[in-house]
């Protein structure tokens, strides 16, 4: 069994700031962030296979099957930059999920370090969900209000115009977090039943929730 600190899960609600947090921890440990929301979306956007199928059910907000993760998540977690270890953002979503990702893990000799999990209500995600612009060129993430672009709506790297995406519009968003409560939040109890969760309140600044996953993950060491 490969022994490493850093194989790591992000957990919450959509729009907790899992993808925020991963980009910024990534560049401090130096492992992949693993989204398997943004490898879909890639997915649609470039027109493969899997983006033809997965499209409209992401954009109704709904789960893509467990199936196609089970590939999709394998293959990644086998390349090779991912043996110094990773930050899986968005896989598990379900208790199947986390069943398989046991199955892959041992299937691949890796051992899962610690879940992440990114607490915070559903009034302030619905904030934050609603206000999220991203970049259809680079995929930056930002926030008209906790993190704006220089240049009122366009990138900040290529002057592209930002845009809403699809799944964020406020009816689909209201599906994806009762999807979110029905299927991912029970596995909060999952991983604490075998010790492996940490609650971080993510409810302040971006800062302030970097700021408290850096010291818990510097306590790892
Ligand atoms: P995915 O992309 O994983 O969506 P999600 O889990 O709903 O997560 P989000 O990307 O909405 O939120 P986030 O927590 O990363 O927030 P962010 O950092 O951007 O999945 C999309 C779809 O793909 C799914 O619905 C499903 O169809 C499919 N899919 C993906 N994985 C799947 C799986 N395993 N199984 C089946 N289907 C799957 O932050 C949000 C906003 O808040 C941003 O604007 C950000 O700037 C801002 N912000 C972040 N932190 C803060 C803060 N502390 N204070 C203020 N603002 C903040």
């Amino acid at each position: 069994m490969r022994m490493n600190k850093y194989n790591l899960i992000f957990l919450g609600p959509p729009g907790a700031g899992k993808g925020t947090v991963a980009k910024d921890v990534v560049e401090r440990l130096g492992v992949p962030h693993i989204s398997t929301g943004d490898m879909l979306r890639d997915a649609v956007s470039t027109g493969t296979d899997l983006g033809n199928k997965v499209k409209s059910v992401m954009e109704s907000g709904q789960l893509v099957s467990d199936e196609l993760l089970f590939d999709l998540v394998k293959d990644r977690l086998s390349k090779r930059d991912c043996e110094k270890g990773f930050i899986l953002d968005g896989y598990p979503r379900n208790v199947n999920q986390a069943k398989a990702l046991d199955q892959i893990m041992d299937e691949l000799n890796l051992e899962l370090t610690s879940v992440i999990f990114l607490d915070v209500s559903e009034e302030e995600v619905v904030k934050r969900i609603s206000n999220r612009r991203v970049c259809p060129k680079c995929s930056r993430v930002y926030n008209l209000i906790s993190l704006q672009p220089k240049k009122d709506t366009l990138c900040d790297d290529d002057d592209t115009p930002l845009i809403q995406r699809e799944d964020d519009k406020p009816e689909t968003v209201r599906k994806r977090y009762q999807i979110y409560s029905e299927k991912t939040a029970p596995l909060v109890e999952y991983y604490r039943n075998r010790n492996q969760i940490i609650t971080i309140d993510a409810s302040g600044t971006v800062d302030k929730v970097d700021e408290i996953v850096f010291n818990t993950l510097e306590e790892l060491r």
